[in-house]
């Protein structure tokens, strides 16, 4: 069976979960080819197996070569791994090991990576993800690598997804859409953001702009927010130093938009210095109200 048609498969086992972003509408798995509505709205299935259901044009600032630079440092090298196992602790922690299927949305997944990591970490076949991102070239690469889970082009704050649907929602260094994340969850749904404190990726800052101090913690004004949408459950503050490669400082260069508005010309050689990465991010859990 190819991709395209495990995919359909696996869109229509799942298709009480998705609506139209147009009419708000049920869809229909149509001609093995499509998704579409009453009012014939129609989503066509690529042949890597995603969906797009963008309904506006977009310009990313996302391009292939950061996100495969993404990709390689989230699966190659072990940087993440404690933001992985600390998320599936949380998932494993607080939702009930009954529930068939356990469905999981990334909202602005990327290219994918950190939902298949932390499906792989969680290893239950009830765990069932779905990532969406705004970004299409992100989501063709989700799709080729990461079959098991369902891909869709789409904006997070006019998502495809019916109310009421998901168990966990999963934001990652991503915007949020609050009032949608709660659409979309369970009554008793859980909601896992990560947000960077302020010496998070610093050692790169400082290659750059010559910049180690950033004191501007917004993260108290995030959990203000956070906390008028949902029960804060915690806020869990992993800070951490790696040990990288030249080949893994390098993809975390360009994995991030901090070398957007860099003076400097030769970014390589501003890297040429960094041997250690700091990784500083909250992890805000909570409940829907
Ligand atoms: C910093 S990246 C994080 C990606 C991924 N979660 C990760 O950590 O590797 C931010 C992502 O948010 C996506 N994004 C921005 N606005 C969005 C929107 N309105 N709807 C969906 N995705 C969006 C971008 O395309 C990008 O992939
Ligand atoms: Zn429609």
């Amino acid at each position: 069976m190819n991709n395209k048609t495990k995919s359909v498969n696996r869109f229509r086992d799942m298709i009480e979960v998705f609506r139209c972003p147009h009419c708000k509408g049920s869809l229909k798995v149509v001609d093995e080819k499509s998704l579409k509505c009453a009012n014939k709205h129609t989503f066509d299935f690529a042949k890597q197996g995603y969906v797009n259901f963008m309904t506006r044009s977009t310009n990313s600032h996302y391009d292939q070569s950061l996100f495969e630079a993404r990709q390689n440092i989230i699966m190659e090298s072990e940087l993440y791994t404690p933001i992985h196992k600390e998320i599936s602790k949380v998932i494993n922690t607080y939702m009930n090991s009954t529930i068939y299927p356990l469905l999981l949305f990334d909202a602005g997944c990327g290219e994918g990576s950190h939902l298949q990591k932390i499906l792989n970490e969680c290893n239950t076949s009830a765990l069932k993800g779905v990532g969406l991102d705004i970004s299409k070239e992100g989501i063709i690469m989700a799709a080729k690598k990461y079959k098991e889970q369902s891909w869709i082009v789409g904006d997070l704050a006019n998502s495809p997804i019916a109310a009421q649907t998901f168990h966990v929602v999963l934001n990652i260094l991503s915007p949020s859409n609050y009032k949608e994340f709660k659409r979309i969850l369970v009554p008793d749904g859980l909601v896992i953001k990560v947000v960077p404190r302020p010496n998070y990726l610093k050692e790169l800052r400082k290659a750059l702009y010559g910049d180690t101090e950033n004191n501007s913690n917004k993260n108290v004004e995030i959990v203000e927010l956070f906390k008028k949408h949902f029960y804060l459950k915690e806020v869990i503050n992993l800070s951490y130093q790696q040990t990288l490669d030249q080949k893994e400082v390098n993809n975390v260069m360009h994995m991030t938009p901090l070398s957007w508005n860099s003076k400097k010309t030769d970014v390589g050689a501003s890297i040429n210095s960094i041997s250690e990465i700091t990784v500083d991010l909250d992890i805000l859990v909570g409940f829907k109200k």
